[in-house]
Order: structure tokens, then sequence, then C-alpha cells
């Protein structure tokens, strides 16, 4: 496992927003985790927009331009989250490969519906994990990281369902 929050070498003051540092660490490495987890959906879509091969060929390129450029903002928001709590961002490949719950076996896929699926999989799977974690959460306090996540996992929930209807 990589060292995620090294709270004390992070640089900058204290942090002294009401939560305690054992709060704050446990946080920040659910934070690490889903980060990774953004990263490489977010790597996995734009390797789908540059690859796929579909009768609908520009509406796929496009389509998966769109999905990836959310999740772009969305990987964002969370590394600074994770900032706000006094944490240390993963921020390298080796680490985000290490920490991701997902699987990054998709360099044979070439065909859009296939495509579609993987992302799908991955989608749900990250809105099952974000589950798991609000209500890790939920009696910490952390009503920031509470509200932050549940937000996203109706972001990916609306994506989910964008990538199911092409299945449909
Ligand atoms: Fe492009």
């Amino acid at each position: 496992m990589v060292s995620r929050s090294k709270l004390k070498s992070a640089a900058g003051a204290a942090v002294n927003i009401g939560l305690a540092e054992k709060t704050r660490k446990i946080v920040i490495d659910i934070l690490g985790t889903l980060l990774a987890d953004e990263v490489v959906l977010y790597i996995k879509t734009r390797n789908f927009h540059w690859n796929v091969v579909a009768p609908n060929f520009s509406e796929m390129h496009q389509f998966f331009e769109g999905q990836y450029e959310a999740l772009d903002e969305v990987f964002d928001d969370v590394a600074e989250r994770i900032r706000s709590l006094g944490g240390r961002a993963p921020g390298s490949m080796g680490e985000f490969l290490q920490l991701t719950r997902l699987s990054e076996k998709t360099g044979q896929i070439a065909h859009a519906p296939d495509m579609v699926q993987v992302l799908l999989d991955d989608h749900e799977r990250v809105i099952r994990s974000l589950r798991a974690d609000i209500e890790k959460i939920a009696p910490l306090g952390d009503a920031g990281t509470e509200d932050f996540l549940t937000a996203l996992l109706e972001e990916h929930e609306k994506m989910a369902w964008m990538l199911r209807s092409y299945l449909q």
C-alpha cells in the first residue's frame, strides 16, 4: 500500500476546521482511493474516445469525450478536497494503479458496445463504492465530504444511465 496521508508533512499550516486528525486521515484515505478510481476511469474513457470503431463513430467519439471531460472535473475536485482536509493527493500513475479498485484490462477492446459495457461496469462499481464510503463517513461528522460524495454519486448515476441507454 502507498502511504497516502502524511498529514504532518503536507505543506502549510495546521488544519483547524473542527475535524480530528484521525477523522481527517480516514476521510483522506477514502478520497485517495476514490481519486485513483476516477483517474483510471478517465484514462479508460479517453482511450475509448481515441480507439473506438463503430458505424456511428463520430457520435461515440464525441460521447466519450463528454464523459472524460466530466471525469476530469470530478477527479480534480476529489484531489482538491484531499488538499482542503490537509492531506497529500496521490498524483502519480504508480500510486493510482496501486490504489484503484478498477481493472485496467482494456487494450484489446475496439468496438463501441464492448467499450460502453466496460465503462458502465466501472461506473456502477464506483457508485457502489461511493455508497459504502458515504456510510463509512456518515458517523464521522464530516458533513462537507459526505455532501461532496453524495453529489458525486448522483453524477456517476447519471453517467451510468447514459452509458446504459446505448445498450438498450
Ligand atoms: Fe480528442
